[in-house]
């Protein structure tokens, strides 16, 4: 759905060269979810403006929709929505006729049905006469969204959809844009500053610093990159020492420590690593009374990849 190779865009300011984005790689499959995530600053909407035809790439080539971006930008418009950040409502202009302009700049038939569709699934409706600069920021997000979607896109650009929402709008939208893949069968690439999104929404995740892609994989990837799994097991009494030798020799097993009764283990991969583990013990005859897995989180990923913390960063 998206193939992009080399893309960067240098801007010229008075200050001198800004390399905004220094050649980023990117390959989406139809239907998937892509996260772009990195701190202020790293070239996410950069990138999103280009690949939205609406800023010239410097260097680089790309595809997107099937279509080639320097040789049919229009091709490209045609089968992408665009919601950019911030938005791009008109404040005084009512939802409906804003919803309706939108329709006709693109053809839609059915116009009607679509927006009325649009306003059910949004949670839209009854707002069809108000401005949107009397909507509260929840309300106005989920106006964007609907207008970058009037036209039924088979690819959908969200540029931080979620922030300065609450969390139970942030919850409320994620459903919406899950349903955007489940019902409409879209492909969704979206910025966001929030790791917890990226992994509560995304197939895969690409992190951006500085105008380069630094990582990239699925949540659970990306998370097992960083330093593995850890296990905690709580043993019955006199049993740590036993745990010990029957639990070094495993080949999922990187690292033993013990804590009185406590054992913690740190392993490639937890998953993999528990059925072997608890049948090790069972054969030595350690009584286990309790077990634990922890996963690194995507701000332990990128305090590795980028050498600091996304919250620090933001
Ligand atoms: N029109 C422009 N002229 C000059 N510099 C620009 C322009 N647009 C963006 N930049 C610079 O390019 C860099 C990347 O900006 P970009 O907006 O892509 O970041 P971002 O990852 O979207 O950040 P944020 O999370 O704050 O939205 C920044 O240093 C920014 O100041
Ligand atoms: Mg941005």
């Amino acid at each position: 759905m998206i193939k992009a190779r080399g893309l960067a865009r240098t801007f010229t300011t008075k200050r001198g060269a800004v390399e905004a984005v220094r050649g980023v790689d990117l390959d989406v499959a139809p239907g998937e979810i892509v996260g772009f995530l990195g701190p202020n600053g790293a070239g996410k909407s950069t990138t999103l403006r280009m690949l939205t035809t609406l800023l010239r790439p410097t260097a680089g080539t790309a595809s997107v929709a099937g279509h080639d971006l320097r040789a049919d930008p229009a091709g490209v418009r045609r089968r992408i929505g665009y919601v950019a950040q911030g938005g791009g409502t008109d404040p005084g202009v009512p939802v409906g006729e804003e919803l309706d302009l939108q329709a006709r700049l693109y053809g839609v038939r059915d116009a009607p049905g679509r927006i009325a569709e649009l306003c059910a699934r949004l949670e839209l409706e009854g707002l069809e006469r108000r401005a949107p600069g009397t909507l509260s920021g929840g309300q106005r997000r989920r106006l964007d969204i609907a207008l970058g979607l009037v036209h039924r896109p088979a690819l959908v650009f969200l540029d931080e959809p979620t922030t300065g929402l609450d969390p139970q709008s942030r919850g409320n939208l994620w459903e919406h844009i899950r349903r955007l893949r489940g019902q409409d069968g879209s492909t969704v690439f979206l910025t966001t500053h929030y790791l917890d999104e990226a992994d509560a929404l995304c197939d895969r995740i690409l992190i951006i610093d500085h105008g380069r892609i630094v990582a990239a994989g699925t949540p659970a990837e990306l998370k097992r990159r960083v330093s593995g799994d850890v296990i905690t097991l709580a043993l019955g009494h006199g049993g740590a020492d036993k745990a010990r030798a029957a639990l070094e020799v495993l080949p999922e097993v990187r690292e033993v420590a013990l804590t009185g009764d406590d054992v913690r283990l740190s392993v490639r991969d937890g998953d993999r690593a528990l059925t072997p583990l608890i049948r090790a013990l069972d054969a030595a005859g350690v009584e286990l009374t309790a077990l634990s897995l922890a996963r690194p989180t995507l701000d332990d990923v990128f305090l590795t990849v980028t050498g600091r913390s996304l919250r620090d960063a933001a």
